[in-house]
């Protein structure tokens, strides 16, 4: 294929000599005359390890070469991938001011470029940039082109790290196509073919935030390991080894488990154990705002769900699911507990199913906090997922078990606030659906 990559930066250096290295005619472009001319030369304007050397042999061999003029890279070409820099606006608002006038280059330079064989070019996005610029941004370039043109558009991320930039593009975790266009996906899946990834379909604004979801994880890593070590170090206890140990369990650590948007999380242990932290660090004057943010993060989890009720004309909820989570009858900071004593005390009519809460069978602290939170439990349970959702105008659902779900499917209610994020599709396709991360 002929490529165009906009931006001779780290990510698009490595993109022009990596495309190259595997046959593809490339033509990468920069505003900045000094990197184009050392691409010219053979030479890399970036230092990464062995990237010098794929720029000299993609050069050599003539299939590299770099322009300032961005008609000159078009000629012909079948894919344009935008990697210009966004940076931070001093608001800290992303500056597009690069991809725009890359954009408004690319647009300009159709009208003189002679177009691919079949006439289809794709413009890609490799930047990082925020949801909604595919569609806001660079689709909107693209709606009245020259005859002879056919334009689709994409966002690809990409996820190569500094100092390893090489290997990492041609190793990555994962190949991601966002585009509408099953024409640019075509030209994209064969584009990275080589890399061996199945690649993930998903749509432009998904593939524009996975970028943002995984470095904000990654920094969230190191301040989380950041404050261990700040804690424990007070208490001479060695981090890196508890880390070390710490990142052996694949299962629960490091691992998908509670990684998927949801409800706040509750039960007999996180919050109690993570206010302990908290005080370990206050009593040794030590600032761990990333825990007290979580906390913090918890409560607004709750707050926002009851938000949502009380501006809606709602007055009668079903909740569908009380324990913090399923197949416990430990109520003890189950947030649903929370959810509900905050809902009766506004007023609300609220009618409670839970598949093994039963208050017979409830002891000891379990008791004891659910006398204080819900003291007429056995008065707001429903004997069926059926009585519970009987006349209510809003079901909470907490929980995605089977007589639940089914429940639902025959009683529709108006509206459904789903906790669990379990619940299937024909539940999520009725009119008042409503997820906590995702819409429907
Ligand atoms: N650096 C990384 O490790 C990394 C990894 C993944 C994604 N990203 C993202 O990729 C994008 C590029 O990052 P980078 O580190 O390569 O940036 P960079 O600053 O190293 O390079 C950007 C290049 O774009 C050029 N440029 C600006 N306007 C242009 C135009 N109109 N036409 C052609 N070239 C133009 C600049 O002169 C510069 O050489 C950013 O959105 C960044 O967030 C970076």
């Amino acid at each position: 294929m002929r490529i165009a990559v906009f931006g001779l930066g780290y990510v698009g250096t490595v993109t022009a000599a990596g495309l190259a290295s595997r046959g593809h005619e490339v033509c990468g472009v920069d505003v900045d005359e000094v990197k184009v001319a050392l691409v010219r030369q053979g030479r890399s304007p970036v230092v990464e390890p062995g990237l010098d050397d794929l720029v000299d042999a993609g050069v050599a061999s003539g299939v590299l070469t770099a322009t300032t003029d961005a008609a000159q890279a078009l000629e012909g070409a079948d894919v344009s991938l935008l990697c210009v820099g966004t940076p931070s606006t001093p608001h800290g608002s992303t500056d597009l001011a690069y991809l725009r006038r890359a954009l408004d280059d690319i647009r300009a330079a159709l009208e003189v470029a002679r177009p691919p064989e079949s006439g289809f070019h794709a413009v890609v996005v490799r930047s990082t940039v925020p949801p909604g610029t595919g569609d806001e941004v660079v689709a909107p370039t693209f709606t009245d082109v020259p005859a002879g043109w056919q334009i689709g558009t994409a966002m690809c991320p990409e996820f190569l790290r500094e100092g390893s930039g090489v290997a990492d593009f041609f190793d990555p975790p994962f190949v991601v196509l966002g585009s509408g266009d099953a024409r640019v996906r075509d030209v994209l899946a064969r584009l990275f073919a080589f890399l061996g990834r199945e690649p993930r379909e998903v749509d432009v604004r998904s593939a524009e935030a996975l970028k943002y979801a995984c470095n904000a994880f990654h920094a969230t890593k190191v301040s989380f390991a950041n404050e261990m070590g700040r804690v424990f170090r007070a208490y001479g206890v060695d981090a890196r080894e508890v880390m070390r140990i710490f990142c052996e369990d694949t299962v629960l650590n490091i691992s998908p488990a509670y990684l998927q948007p949801g409800f706040a999380f509750g039960g007999s242990c996180l919050p109690k154990d993570l206010r302990s932290l908290l005080h370990m660090a206050r009593a040794n004057d030590l600032d761990v705002p990333l825990l007290v943010g979580t906390l913090r993060s918890n409560e607004l989890v709750v707050r926002d769900v009851l938000d949502r009720i009380v501006a809606s004309p709602a007055r009668s909820v079903a909740m569908l699911g009380l324990s913090f989570k399923s197949d416990t009858d430990d109520l003890r900071e189950s947030p649903n507990v929370e959810l509900a004593e905050r809902l009766l005390g506004k007023g609300f009519e609220v009618r409670i199913y839970d598949p093994i809460v039963n208050p017979q069978r409830l002891t000891g602290a379990n008791l004891r906090y659910v006398e204080a939170r819900l003291p007429h439990l056995g008065r707001l349970l429903a004997a069926t997922p059926e009585d519970a959702l009987d006349g209510s105008d809003t079901a909470i659902v907490a929980t995605s078990e089977p007589a639940v779900v089914a429940a639902l499917r025959a009683a529709l209610p108006p509206r459904v606030i789903d906790l669990s994020g379990r619940l299937g599709v024909d539940v999520e396709r009725i009119a008042g659906y409503e997820g906590l991360g995702w819409t429907a």
